[in-house]
């Protein structure tokens, strides 16, 4: 670890208390002078630390910054062996975490970003990822026991884990609009991206990237227009820690998931949150759009249908909208 995230470490241990220079350097085993450089560095990079002479240096108790050490604070056993990396601005993560898999990353390598600026959503779409108020993270997973087929079950388990982890720290009651849309009050406030590489040779499973994005506070400037109907945030207002804490306990839950498989609690946890299920709906596949009445989910959260003319489906993919209200 670099001196400039031992001395991160330490503060975020002791969020909103003084330390003077002298205890950290002594703690840490370094000089005053590297323990001033690490202050300057965290400072450059939004950090807010305070400092005062006879004092010492502080974090401050509100600032909400994303890092590794406030995230790494909160993980428990089942996500210990996640190997998250705080960027400030990601092109996109499920790119970093494409690239860094090619390169033979191993699972667990979480890349965790303040801000996007080419943040991908489903169908081609892009995803609205201002800094300082969401939280953009990617898992690199190269699951042996999930054939293709059920690569579905990964993105669902996600969607759970954001929910519970959602109500966990909001309070607030956290619904999925199939597949992976969490809806907080009637608003969007979580999107998903799962997206697989084969061996071109074998046509095997080579890895998933799960790719998660969440409005944790309201953006600055607000939503852009064509969101601002149907976008919404997990928090009403900052608070300190609170996205730290938010993306541990979505890792915590996932990992629990992912690591028991497909287990009947989390289709349970999934069918109980499922938005869609006894509504109507448009399925939108390619260009065109058809209308349904959802049934239910299958074991593998599959959605099944019945179609205007009588007919009966199920599907594993697409994507759709509750007819009647705006998402
Ligand atoms: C959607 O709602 O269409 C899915 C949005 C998925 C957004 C997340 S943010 C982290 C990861 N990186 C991306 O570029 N996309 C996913």
């Amino acid at each position: 670890m670099s001196t400039k995230d031992t001395v991160l470490e330490l503060f975020e241990k002791n969020r909103g208390f003084f330390i003077s220079g002298e205890k950290i350097a002594s703690d840490l085993g370094i000089s005053r002078t590297a323990v001033w450089k690490a202050v300057k560095k965290l400072q450059s990079e939004g950090y807010e630390i305070e400092a005062i002479t006879n004092r010492g240096y502080c974090l401050a108790k509100n600032s909400d910054i994303l890092s590794v050490q406030g995230i790494r604070n909160y993980l428990d056993e089942n996500a210990s062996r996640l190997r998250p990396e705080v960027f400030v601005t990601a092109d996109s993560t499920n790119n970093v975490c494409m690239k860094k898999a090619a390169h033979g990353e191993e699972e667990g390598y979480v890349a965790i970003a303040g801000a996007q600026t080419k943040g991908r959503g489903r169908r081609g779409r892009g995803f609205f990822s201002p800094a300082d108020t969401g939280i953009y993270m990617s898992i690199i997973l190269r699951p042996d026991a999930y054939p293709g087929t059920q690569v579905l079950r990964l993105t669902t388990m996600a969607a759970v884990a954001v929910c519970e982890a959602i109500e966990k720290l909001s309070g607030k009651a956290a619904d999925i609009k199939w597949v992976n849309d969490v809806y907080v009050g009637g608003r969007k406030v979580c999107g998903i991206l799962s997206e697989a590489s084969y061996g071109l040779e074998d046509g095997r499973l080579d890895c998933v990237i799960v790719g998660i994005g969440i409005n944790a506070y309201r953006p600055r400037g607000g939503f852009p227009h064509e969101l601002s109907g149907k976008a919404g945030s997990v928090f009403d207002q900052q608070s300190s820690g609170k996205r730290n804490q938010l993306t541990a306990e979505v890792l915590n839950r996932f990992m629990a998931y992912y690591d028991s498989g497909a287990t009947d609690d989390h289709f349970e946890a999934y069918r109980k949150r499922s938005l869609v299920t006894g509504r109507d709906i448009d399925i939108s596949k390619g260009d065109s759009v058809r209308r349904a009445h959802v049934l239910g989910l299958d074991d593998n959260c599959g959605l099944l249908v019945r179609y205007e003319d009588g007919s009966e489906d199920v599907l594993n993919s697409g994507e759709v909208s509750i007819v009647g209200i705006e998402n």
